[in-house]
């Protein structure tokens, strides 16, 4: 899973006895040589599939890590592509990696943009917010979009119950549940945490129309059914 330029297992054991914030300025020399780092073959679907719902002038990686997604922001977005994300060393990384995109710091419950985007995009980065705080995230990520702007990020298809996927992300999750019980400051990260059913009705109160475009490139299920999909929500024109 991890290449030899990757994190060593002790150096993931000390990101993981951090705070979310700390743990990624410590990991981030080394995060692009991990699988948390969306691959290109990802990216190049979603931006595939969202250069005909454009055009864009103004996109936001919400969570932008080390900038994949917000690399990828650039070849839809006509005149400029923003990363933000609370992790300083993260932003390092981005800004020495792509010298066309711009980087701001901050959290992504308190967004310090007037509404200027007509795109923003997330990548791999939902399970760092509990359930609780989706409303306040989503609600936030609206603020920042033009009307009719686009809030879009990929989805997994569940886990087949009782297959391999499904016992180690129940398994990390749990892990992560007593890691935070007994430790601090606590580390969100929950992979079963974002279910689509509580996802989509979050969405529309916010004030967007929800849709999922599937990602039928990214493969298919035994019964058929897309690996992944493109959740796109619009906010009202
Ligand atoms: C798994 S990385 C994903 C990075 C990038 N989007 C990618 O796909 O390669 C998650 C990122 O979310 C950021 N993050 C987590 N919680 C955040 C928050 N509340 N505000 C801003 N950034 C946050 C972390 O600092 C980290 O860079």
């Amino acid at each position: 899973m991890f290449t030899n330029e990757g994190p060593t297992l002790r150096e993931l054991t000390v990101q993981a006895l951090s705070s979310v914030e700390h743990g990624y300025d410590l990991l981030a020399p080394k995060f692009d040589a991990t699988p948390f780092r969306t691959p290109e073959r990802i990216l190049d679907v979603v931006v595939r599939t969202l250069r005909p719902l454009g055009p864009f002038s103004a996109g936001l990686d919400v969570c932008c890590g080390t900038g994949a997604g917000t690399r990828a922001l650039g070849e839809i977005c006509r005149d400029r592509a923003v990363g933000v994300d609370f992790s300083a060393g993260m932003l390092d990384v981005a800004r020495g990696a792509h010298e066309k995109a711009h980087w701001v710091r901050a959290d992504a419950r308190a967004l310090p943009f007037a509404p200027v985007f007509d795109l923003a995009v997330s990548f791999g980065a939902f399970g760092h917010f509990l359930p609780e705080e989706r409303p306040g995230l989503f609600a936030q990520v609206h603020a920042v979009l033009r009307p009719g702007g686009v809030f879009a990020f990929p989805v997994g298809a569940p886990p087949r119950l009782g297959s391999w996927p499904y016992w180690a992300m129940l398994g990390f999750d749990v892990a992560m549940r007593v890691r935070n019980t007994f430790w601090r400051p606590p580390f969100v990260m929950y992979y079963r945490t974002f279910p689509l059913t509580e996802v989509y009705p979050e969405l529309e109160r916010a004030g967007f129309t929800v849709e999922l475009l599937p990602l039928t490139e990214l493969g298919r299920r035994r019964d058929g059914s897309p690996r992944a999909a493109l959740l796109v929500a619009r906010k009202a024109a």
